[in-house]
């Protein structure tokens, strides 16, 4: 991915609106605030307060950086406004509860997940969280997020996850997001099965996620396509069973000829730009599926005259998290081993630091980061 940090610019806080805030709430914290494309900074904010009945405020013990987060400070998501607090990843200690929490108290150790839902509107009683008629996707998105020492959590008895005793609670924080995302909208909506040929485009942490969980499934063959040889060989580590370097190889060359011509019965895409989705509608056999995870911030030629008669089906989604408390069990049981794609570890106050090696993830060799308290 191009580089998405260069061109920063550190700008000094937000003083008026930081001493409005401060007029109803003293407590003060430190956070990653986005200031427009390209710009952010580490600065206080105030203390996130109980604002209904139904919120947590949970303290951060650890959070990371996401793909996503990538794309809102290169301007691809214009809709987050300027003074958000980013992060939608973490695991935390519950601070305080609002009255009408019962699956929480002060103290209990949570996975924040990704999605914030309320469990009780017609899209949460079907399973599609994501698109919770009062929640959804909106943290470090249209609320605050966990890039921060505190966070409000809404909704919390369906938003958050208790963490088990004695947990390794650096690998649960994949659970907020890469894991269910590469499962849900890669792997199961890709409809991965035993001895199929699949292809996962994008090596990055998402990526990666959806190459360990579609194990689960033991396809014969799993190609990896990524422009960073760095991450193509960890793919391998991971259970690639072949990767191609797609700035240095005609990736739908290389994939016709390692598939006799037929093409792979599932293409995953995990990147966000045209070229990586218009690869996988060049490289999709007869009777596949195209399951799209990346966010898109430009539009994607849709290849019809060829792909009219192919039977394919074309999916997208934004994770819903229904899989989280299965995927817990099998990263408590070691089945799965999300720890691994962490490669960089710093402290909440290094986060600056910490989207820079994100950011030039090919030349820091950098995978998934970890901040902590
Ligand atoms: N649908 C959802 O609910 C959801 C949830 C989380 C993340 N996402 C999206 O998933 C995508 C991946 O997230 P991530 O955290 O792994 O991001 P990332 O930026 O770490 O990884 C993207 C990878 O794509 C590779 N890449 C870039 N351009 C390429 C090209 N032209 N050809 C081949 N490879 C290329 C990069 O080298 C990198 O390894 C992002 O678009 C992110 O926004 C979607
Ligand atoms: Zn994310
Ligand atoms: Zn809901």
């Amino acid at each position: 991915m191009e580089n998405l940090v260069s061109n920063e610019v550190s700008i000094l806080t937000d003083a008026p609106s930081a001493i409005n805030s401060l007029l109803v709430n003293n407590a003060t914290m430190k956070a990653l605030v986005y200031h427009g494309p390209g710009k952010k900074a580490w600065e206080g904010k105030p203390k996130p307060l109980i604002q209904e009945t139904t919120d947590a405020i949970v303290k951060i013990l650890k959070t990371t950086i996401c793909g996503t987060d990538l794309h809102i400070m290169k301007g691809d998501l214009p809709e987050v406004t300027a003074g958000r607090i980013l992060g939608h990843e973490g695991v935390g200690i519950i601070e305080e509860v609002g009255s009408s929490v019962s699956n929480f108290k002060k103290g209990d150790h949570v996975i924040i997940s990704c999605i914030t839902s309320c469990g009780k509107c017609e899209y949460c009683k079907k399973g599609m969280y994501s698109h919770c008629e009062k929640g959804g996707w909106i943290l470090g998105y249209m609320i605050d997020g966990t890039q921060a020492e505190y966070v409000r959590i809404p909704y919390a008895d369906n938003s958050l996850y208790p963490i088990p005793e004695g947990s390794d609670e650096e690998a649960l924080v994949m659970l907020s997001d890469i894991l269910p995302t590469g499962f849900e909208c890669g792997v199961l909506n890709g409809q991965v099965k035993p001895g199929d040929t699949i292809a996962i485009v994008g090596a990055g942490p998402v990526g990666m996620a959806a190459l360990l969980t579609a194990q689960f499934y033991t396809p014969a063959e799993i190609i990896v396509i990524d422009q960073d040889d760095n991450r193509l060989e960890v793919a391998k580590t991971f259970g690639a069973t072949h990767t191609i370097n797609s700035s240095t190889n005609n990736a739908i060359e290389k994939i016709m000829a390692l598939t006799n011509g037929k093409g792979v019965d599932t293409a995953i895409e995990a990147v966000g730009v045209p070229a990586t989705f218009e690869l996988c509608e060049a490289i999709i056999a007869a009777g596949g599926h195209i399951a799209n995870i990346g966010v898109h911030g430009k539009s994607v030629t849709l290849h019809l005259e060829t792909l009219w008669s192919r039977n394919i089906s074309i999916t997208t989604r934004l994770v819903d998290t229904v899989t989280t408390p299965m995927l817990l069990k099998t990263v408590q049981s070691k089945k799965i081993q999300p720890k691994k794609l962490i490669t960089h570890r710093f402290k909440l106050d290094q986060m600056i630091e910490a989207y820079d090696t994100f950011g030039n993830a090919a030349k820091e060799k950098a995978l998934k980061v970890i901040l902590e308290k």
